[in-house]
């Protein structure tokens, strides 16, 4: 059984993809399969943390002992979190979180009768949901972001991390390269952690579930 060091402790976690709605069947979506922040859920779970999840699309089976809320897009994301975040010790912001959102949702199928060979999408900004919880964060509150980049030179990685987390406001962020085959969806994961001043913290790689474990060890 591992360390109880978190016991006690309530942890707020979003995980997976959001889906934009464009009409009643389509959507806008990421490659997030929701791995990594349900691995967070489950390794906090593990070491006593009492887990509220806020999965918007999973890829991955749903955990168990956890408190779960399901989501679609950002937008009910950002209301979930807001309403769970004043009970929570930590939020963790692992969602991969749509930047935009078509501008209206038609309220029957869009056809292609009706549109020709070219159809033009209007998006809206979504709010950033982090940057959100960081400026109504609670005292002693613990906030950590994600940056899934995919810039491949290790010290532009670094560079747009530490600029993200300043713009963020968060206490922590985790850096991971993401690609077509990379990151998102695959089994393992490489990670490095930067604190708010940008000094990296933690560098891990293997399963998710170990780089939860090693991003757990930083919180705790
Ligand atoms: O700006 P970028 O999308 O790279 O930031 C990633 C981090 O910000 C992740 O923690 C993600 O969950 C969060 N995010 C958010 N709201 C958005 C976009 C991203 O909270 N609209």
């Amino acid at each position: 059984k591992p360390a109880q060091d978190l016991a006690g402790r309530r942890v707020l976690i979003s995980a997976g993809g959001t889906r934009e709605p464009l009409d009643p069947v389509r959507f806008l979506g990421n490659r997030s399969s929701g791995k990594q922040g349900v691995a967070l859920a489950e390794a906090a779970r593990d070491r006593g943390a009492s887990v509220t999840l806020v999965a918007a699309n999973l890829e991955v089976a749903e955990p168990t002992g956890v408190s779960l809320t399901r989501v679609g897009s950002a937008l009910e994301l950002n209301q979930a979190m807001r309403e769970a975040a004043g009970e929570a010790d930590v939020i963790i912001m692992a969602a991969a979180v749509a930047d935009y959102r078509p501008h209206s949702v038609r309220e029957g199928k869009i056809k292609k009768q009706d549109v020709g060979d070219t159809l033009s999408l209007e998006l809206v900004k979504n709010p950033d949901i982090l940057a959100g919880l960081a400026q109504h964060r609670t005292p002693g509150q613990v906030i950590v972001g994600f940056a899934a980049e995919t810039e491949a030179d290790a010290d532009r990685l670094l560079a747009l991390g530490r600029d993200k987390i300043e713009r963020k406001g968060c206490d922590f962020l985790v850096v991971n390269r993401v690609g077509w085959t990379q990151g998102f969806a695959t089994d393992g994961n490489t990670i490095l952690m930067l604190d708010h001043l940008g000094v990296i913290v933690q560098e891990a790689s293997g399963s998710k579930i170990s780089v939860a474990n090693c991003i757990l060890d930083v919180i705790a």
